[in-house]
């Protein structure tokens, strides 16, 4: 388990063979598109919108850094960030593919999607300067790593197999990002890192979605998804709050600058 993330531990799961809660629970795993029930479907098709959304928009986001990033060291690192995403991206292309006609054309428009476009605000914000790097992969990759918890062992096979591996690289994502906040700070720039959390917490809140969410209901009933929008975003404020406190920075209001409940 990473000590950076307190609230949910981290184990890399093997997925199992059957499907673990909703109406299906205990039933074999859908391995195949055809045996999802039709409205599973869409929820899927749409769920991995997203979630590929996000993969290449920060590959865009990270593009500057990869050359002006203060130390060599850096830059290694963002390349090695920016090769996770993309392969990120990659397989939930390649899942995308299995649904036809519809989900190659998504899968066309997420290749061409460009900052501006994105679906989640967070993704639309370009890092003007090399610490909103910290700030990001600290907070909103934080977020991606909840995302990919709620997909671990998944009812959708094929999605729940490339979980695991995900996970590690988001936690070594966040890694980065909270070392980079608390070095910040042991270098006396506490008002940055605050300027920091301060921008991109509230794009992290709204990244979790609407709490009162149908596509989610629908998520959870067929064993895609096993946690809610809000109850993440609950254990994300928690977990925040206890990792920035000890370096003496603020949680900001949970209503401020926010655009999603
Ligand atoms: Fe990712
Ligand atoms: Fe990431």
């Amino acid at each position: 388990m990473c000590k950076y993330i307190s609230m949910i531990p981290v184990e890399y799961k093997k997925p199992k063979r059957v499907i673990g809660w909703g109406d299906y629970k205990g039933l074999r795993k859908f391995e195949s598109i055809y045996d999802l029930p039709f409205e599973a479907v869409d929820v899927l098709l749409k769920l991995l919108t997203v979630q590929g959304d996000t993969e290449f928009a920060s590959i865009e986001q990270h593009m500057p850094w990869l050359f002006h990033a203060p130390k060599l060291s850096d830059r290694v690192t963002i390349s090695r960030i920016m090769v996770d995403e993309m392969r990120h991206g990659w397989q939930v292309i390649q899942l995308l593919k299995e649904f036809g006609e519809e989900g190659k054309k998504i899968a066309e428009n997420l290749l061409w999607t460009r900052m501006g476009r994105h679906k989640l605000d967070a993704f639309n914000i370009p890092f003007n300067m090399w610490e909103d790097t910290l700030g990001f992969t600290f907070l909103i990759d934080r977020v991606g790593l909840y995302q990919l918890l709620a997909f671990e062992d998944s009812s959708f096979g094929p999605l729940s197999r490339i979980i695991p591996t995900m996970l590690m690289e988001e936690e070594f994502h966040i890694n980065f990002g909270y070392t980079g906040i608390k070095r910040l700070v042991e270098e006396g720039k506490r008002d940055l890192a605050q300027a920091l959390i301060n921008k991109w917490f509230p794009r992290g809140l709204d990244m979790f979605g609407h709490s009162k969410s149908y596509t989610i209901d629908l998520a959870y009933k067929y064993g895609i998804k096993r946690m809610r929008n809000d109850e993440m975003r609950q254990l994300y404020i928690k977990d925040v709050a206890e990792l920035i406190a000890p370096l003496g920075l603020e949680l900001p209001d949970v209503n401020r600058n926010r655009r999603i409940f």
